[in-house]
């Protein structure tokens, strides 16, 4: 995998200048590149902590030195209560979710148990069936017992919308997320009213990023926007409703046509293991079709007329998603033109660290 440094550092400038011009913040998603070296340079860049998917993220960035580190899921097994109160122990300002009054249960006495306090988020619906209590009065009753624990404090809301996330058309996706936000904002205010506690509502995505300040989030919990991927580049946005070019394709994976016996096609060491997807696309010839071919085979096809390539040639890759096809690799090469000037490994892909 490959990072262009140039591209990488311009959508790092253009999420802190959208940061800075509207006020929201960010607290980014390290999920998609689950790299303390990019996390870092996130932080650097203005973000105000950082948004994990699981408690392995979590450890791992906290372990780095780096705070108030956000975890979007709650725990629900023995395991991860465990973790989630050691990881509060360890670091006060780490914070995760609750969306069930029994978890809250389950945790208040696991912390008990290790004269601990957790900083908890309620996780409120916002159009995802996935996660998040109903909104209103269930909603404001949880913020309440959390605030009124012996073992927590409040910090403020989630509400993740991902369906906006990937709406295609800008009018389209702010639609999405304002109808999606509406509980949101109505728990919010409620909360408010009852004398609670409201540091923080967060949600958001690369797809809102330019939407959200509007939609009563305090930060958005935005991850791709650093690298891109090809799910993203096709939604749209509010200057280009055909490309989402806000933001840069900065990370590519590199490959070698290591077979080209047939007119119009070539075979790539680019397999179903490196996460081949039809929808991925070559950087600088978006006339080529990508196609599955086997674990480690991958296929390039084009029309007539299209520029041909040639054996040992190399092409390089953006991916259909950066969630699952970063955790197939172990590093990030990272390119200032066609020199390699660093290498970030990946921590936290894959194995034992996701569950
Ligand atoms: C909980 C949560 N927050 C935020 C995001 C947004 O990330 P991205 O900007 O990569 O769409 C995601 C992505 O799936 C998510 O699951």
């Amino acid at each position: 995998m490959v990072v262009d440094l140039a591209l990488f550092e311009q959508n790092l400038k253009r999420m802190a200048e959208q940061s800075k011009a509207t006020g929201i913040n960010v607290r980014p998603h390290v999920k998609i590149h689950k790299s303390v070296d990019v996390a870092k340079q996130q932080i650097a860049r203005g973000g105000i902590g950082l948004t994990c998917a699981t408690i392995a993220e979590a450890e791992l960035m906290c372990g780095a030195g780096i705070q108030h580190v956000l975890w979007t899921k709650q725990p629900a097994s023995v395991n991860n209560i465990a973790r989630a109160v050691a990881l509060s122990k360890r670091d006060s300002t780490f914070m995760f979710v609750v969306d069930d009054p029994t978890v809250l249960s389950w945790v208040e006495e696991a912390a008990a148990a290790e004269n601990a306090r957790v900083r908890l988020a309620v996780s409120v619906f916002a159009g995802m069936n996935r996660q998040g209590v109903e909104n209103g009065q269930p909603a404001v009753e949880l913020a309440q017992r959390v605030a009124s624990s012996k073992r927590a404090t409040l910090e403020g809301f989630m509400a993740y919308s991902g369906g906006a996330a990937h709406t295609k058309g800008w009018e389209t996706r702010r639609k999405k997320s304002e109808e999606d936000l509406a509980g949101a904002r109505e728990t919010v205010a409620l909360a408010k009213k009852s004398g609670l506690p409201v540091n923080i509502v967060s949600g958001g995505s690369t797809g809102t990023y330019n939407i959200d300040h509007a939609n009563g989030l305090t930060e958005l919990e935005a991850g791709s926007y650093v690298f891109m991927d090809t799910n993203y580049f096709a939604i749209g946005g509010k200057d280009d409703s055909e490309t989402y070019s806000d933001f840069k394709g900065a990370l590519t994976v590199l490959t070698t046509i290591d077979s080209k016996r047939h007119a119009n096609q070539a075979t790539i060491d680019y397999g179903n293991k490196a996460m081949l997807r039809t929808t991925d696309k070559v950087k600088g010839m978006p006339w080529i079709q990508v196609t599955p071919q086997g674990a480690e085979y991958g296929g390039l096809v084009w029309k007539d007329g299209d520029r041909d390539l040639k054996i040992g040639e190399r092409v390089e890759i953006y991916c259909s998603n950066l969630d699952t096809s970063t955790n197939c690799y172990d590093r990030y090469f990272v390119a200032k033109g066609d020199q390699i000037v660093d290498v970030w490994p990946i921590m936290g892909r894959s194995g034992a660290a996701q569950r």
